[in-house]
């Protein structure tokens, strides 16, 4: 009988942490070229994000944890040196010598929000999950990584088109944002930037180079360190083959006897 009482508590309890999941957010599981033990970062799908976020979301966000002379680097936009100069210099930093801003060098940091409730983008890509369920252990993140670039790029297509008016503030339905209520107004709109290679400008497509490029810029070096676990999980697996051929060869005459 206590048996019985016991599983239906856990039946109910999972029912109702299901439906609660069902009622909540959906986070897309977009195709990123950096996904999976062999992912790479796409040099031009950064530049393209990185246009994105200069020519939109840099108005309201900042990313101050990022140096302006890493979009230099291999592995990351890869820009030469002139455009990374060129670029810095379109932005104003405030210089604590100068006491005024100036125009921006490449050994400086992308200024701050200029939006103060807008939270500052270096890291969000990896400050959040996209993927968690069954019941919020974080059992799917395994199969398909933490999705910190698939929340940013479903928020941005998530938006329904309703809105509503509270305390002053305009909140914006999002299918993607917990609780359903956004205050950001939906950022992206096709054709909102222009690119250079002319790849599509649609916001899904928008959406997903910017997200690859704030992946990119909470964790400029995924590459190297997926590098070195491959070697490593490589070096293991060769330490084993070596240690079971050992073990047989010094067993050989033991297990002959017997
Ligand atoms: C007009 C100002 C504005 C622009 C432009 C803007 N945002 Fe936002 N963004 C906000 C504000 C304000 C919030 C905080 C919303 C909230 O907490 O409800 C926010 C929140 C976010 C969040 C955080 C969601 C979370 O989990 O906390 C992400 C991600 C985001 N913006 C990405 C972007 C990207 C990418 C762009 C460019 C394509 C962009 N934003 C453009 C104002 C803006």
């Amino acid at each position: 009988m206590k048996k019985l009482l016991l599983s239906t508590v856990i039946a109910l309890g999972l029912a109702t942490s299901v439906s609660a999941e069902v009622g909540e957010t959906h986070i897309e599981d977009f195709a990123f070229s950096f996904e999976g033990p062999f992912g790479k970062f796409d040099q031009y799908q950064l530049q393209r994000g990185m246009q994105v976020y200069t020519e939109v979301c840099s108005a309201c966000h900042g990313l101050r944890h990022v140096a302006f002379r890493t979009l230099g680097d291999e592995g990351g936009p890869h820009l030469d040196a002139e455009t990374v100069k060129a670029y810095a210099a379109e932005f104003t930093v405030f210089d604590a010598e100068l006491d005024d801003d100036r125009a921006a060098t490449p050994s400086d940091k992308f200024p701050r929000s200029g939006l103060e409730n807008a939270p500052d983008l270096s890291l969000m890509a990896k400050a959040r999950a996209g993927f968690h369920g069954p019941n919020g252990l974080g059992i799917n993140q395994i199969v398909k990584g933490m999705g910190g670039a698939e929340y940013i790029a479903s928020i941005l297509t998530g938006y329904t088109g309703h809105e509503k008016e509270q305390a002053g503030t305009t909140f914006y339905e999002n299918t993607a944002f917990p609780g359903g209520w956004i205050a950001m107004a939906p950022p992206l709109e096709d054709e909102a930037v222009e690119f250079a290679d002319k790849h599509s400008n649609d916001v899904r497509h928008m959406a997903q180079d910017v997200s690859a490029f704030l992946m990119w810029t909470a964790e400029p070096k995924m590459m190297a360190r997926q590098r070195i676990g491959l070697v490593s999980v490589g070096m293991l697996m060769l330490l084993g083959i070596l240690l079971y051929l050992t073990n047989k060869k010094l067993w050989r005459d033991i297990k002959r006897k017997s």
